[in-house]
């Protein structure tokens, strides 16, 4: 946790600090993430265990400090567990809330979710998918 003392990360400079950098300059976030095994593939997150000094801070009593107040995040998952299991089963649901769970500390208010369930009986967008969509970035941008 040394990156969290000093604010810079000691390894050196990859696409972890690079895409801090962005998010630091960010309004908005759009993350987009598949669900294995009922979770976030892990190389998602690795990036933000690398990314944990930019995105939440602590007091010198251990208490957190979002360092992204106020800025939006829409979610959105993928899973081939048709619906309704993928909610009751912690599928495309599980790596929603690992999202939530890291975005919340955070400090990022999550304006919409998108969750895209069954894409081994139907891979491609459905009508219904597509205006979740638009909803989403009309409610990014108001
Ligand atoms: C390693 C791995 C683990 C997966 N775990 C799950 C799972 O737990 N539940 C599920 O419904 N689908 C799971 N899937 C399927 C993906 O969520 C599914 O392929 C998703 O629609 C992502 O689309 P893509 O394969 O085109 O990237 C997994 C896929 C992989 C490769």
């Amino acid at each position: 946790m040394r990156c969290r003392a000093t604010s810079a990360c000691v390894l050196p400079e990859d696409d972890a600090q690079r895409t801090l950098t962005l998010l630091h300059e960010a309004d908005a976030v759009v993350i987009g993430a598949p669900c294995y095994w009922g979770n976030i593939p892990g190389q998602l997150k690795v990036l933000f265990d690398r990314m944990v000094y930019g995105m939440m801070g602590e007091s010198p009593r251990g208490i957190p400090q979002p360092l992204h107040k106020g800025k939006k995040a829409v979610l959105v998952s993928a899973c081939t567990t048709p619906w309704p299991f993928n909610v009751w089963f912690n599928q495309s649901r599980g790596a929603i809330k690992a999202l939530r769970e890291i975005l919340k500390w955070s400090g990022f208010r999550i304006t919409s979710v998108i969750e895209k369930s069954g894409t081994k009986r139907r891979p491609a967008l459905t009508d219904r998918d597509e205006e979740k969509c638009r909803k989403a970035i009309r409610r990014l941008l108001c």
